[in-house]
């Protein structure tokens, strides 16, 4: 059991503010086209990433098991088909693809620790940025090195049970990191790219949506709330039983939310400061261009920089941590297993998957899977775009359909009144249905 509310919640913003909100959300407004992705993302948080975040802690809470075995009693419990426990199993399958590139990236800014510790982009150009950078990704030994490192600290942390030290360092490291985000949108601000960044950012050109537009923003929401792969149920399985889960979930999206858009803030006004030496179409070096940069050109660049991909470092393994919850816990309930030995070989398994990823970025970065994807680019797709939201599609349908209403009614402390209405309109009809038709119309534009 969490010690309180607000250890959960501390918790869950750990598991969701991770290199999805600065790492990714930055690199993926900068391909989709800016505001229009921007807008999008932020209904799928409030209208689907929401409601299912609730359903999922609801779900947990009521189960207090791991994803696999909570599926397994309630399923029991309202003489469903076991076909629901698939939600469970396809969670912890997608959370290791999923932690095999995390830790890769997450090596990434690892590195950056080190150089930014030394010294190495004070004064720099946005030319030095870039060729440290793709010297950086041409190097698979040294790629494979941090990501080494990482996953390593990652089962270590694991292997001795996460609230521990994992709680009280999450107290200190997510404030800190907050005040060095705001650190970076205030040299935002005062740059002169940063009208051209807003208009980027929040401009709503109808125009410039996309089915692919929705498909991501609805993916990328799912990814950086944690969502559809049980890591949320697994923690909403140790919420005290009084605590509201709406007002909890509402606070961690929030959170989230103003991370992502910070990030956003902080890297565009850099890119279009720069002009043609950067674009915003960097993709996955986006941020390991513009931050370094920004770092080496800022009184006490270097300290700042050293400590900003610290907590980035520590924000990736908070939520690291939270990939491998739902598979360990499961394993260690299941077969009475001690929990670091599970831990370490499930860390070797995802270890060998990540060289995959490694190797995407300099040796296969030519070999395509499917269409113009490569290993890293199809394990993201696959996972983000096609995992996450049919898991939660399911588990919308399952607190919607098959749970009882007097078991969710308890759970959120909903009575008769409006807000039940809500509920049902969003959990029932919004989250599914929108899950949905972006689902299937991707799917049939794809075939056609
Ligand atoms: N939300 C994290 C991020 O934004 C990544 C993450 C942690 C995650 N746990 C997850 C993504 C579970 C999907 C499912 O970086």
């Amino acid at each position: 059991m969490w010690s309180s509310r607000w250890l959960f919640i501390l918790a869950a913003a750990g598991s969701a503010v991770g290199l999805g909100n600065i790492w990714k959300f930055p690199y993926v407004v900068g391909e989709s086209g800016g505001g229009a992705f921007v807008v999008v993302y932020l209904f799928c948080i409030a209208l689907v990433g929401i409601p299912i975040m609730m359903a999922e802690v609801l779900i947990g809470r009521q189960g207090r098991q791991s994803p696999i075995n909570t599926m397994r009693a309630l399923v029991k419990e309202v003489d469903g088909s076991s076909g629901w426990t698939l939600i469970g199993w396809a969670g912890v399958f997608a959370g290791f693809l999923i932690l095999s590139y995390y830790a890769v990236i997450a090596g990434w800014s690892m590195y950056y620790i080190v150089l930014m510790a030394q010294g190495l982009f004070d004064g720099s150009s946005p030319a030095l940025a870039r060729s440290v950078f793709s010297e950086f990704q041409q190097s698979p030994w040294l790629m494979l090195g941090w990501h080494t490192a990482f996953m390593v600290i990652t089962v270590a942390i694991v292997a001795r049970g996460v609230t521990g030290g994992i709680e009280k360092a999450v107290r200190w490291f997510m404030p800190f990191l907050v005040v060095l985000l705001i650190v970076l949108v205030i040299h935002g601000f005062i740059s002169p790219g940063f009208d051209e960044a807003v208009a980027f950012l929040f401009a709503f050109d109808f125009q410039k949506i996309t089915v692919e537009t929705l498909l991501t923003a609805l993916g990328l929401s799912f990814f950086t709330l944690s969502l559809g792969m049980g890591a949320i149920m697994a923690y909403g399985a140790y919420v005290p039983g009084s605590a509201s889960i709406t007002s909890m979930v509402v606070t961690i999206a929030a959170l989230d939310t103003i991370v992502a858009i910070a990030a956003g803030l902080a890297i565009f006004p850099v890119v279009f400061a720069y002009g043609t030496e950067l674009t915003v179409e960097a993709g996955p070096s986006l941020m390991f261009e513009t931050v370094p940069l920004v770092f080496g050109n800022i009184p006490f660049g270097s300290i700042f920089g050293t400590l900003f991909f610290v907590l980035v470092s520590f924000a990736a393994i908070t939520s690291a941590i939270s990939l491998t919850e739902p598979g360990l816990a499961f394993l260690v309930e299941e077969y009475n297993a001690k929990r670091s030995r599970v831990a370490i070989s499930l860390g070797v398994f995802c270890w060998v998957l990540g060289i995959g990823t490694v190797l995407s970025f300099n040796v296969w970065s030519d070999i395509h899977l499917v269409g113009n994807l490569n290993f890293f680019a199809f394990l993201d797709y696959v996972t983000q775009n096609i995992m996450l939201p049919l898991g939660g599609l399911f588990i919308a349908l399952f607190a919607g359909f098959v749970l009882p209403k007097t078991i969710v009614g308890s759970q959120l402390g909903l009575d008769e009144g409006y807000k039940s209405v809500l509920w049902m309109i969003l959990i029932k009809f919004c989250a599914p249905v929108g899950v949905s038709i972006v689902f299937f119309v991707t799917i049939f534009n794809s075939i056609s």
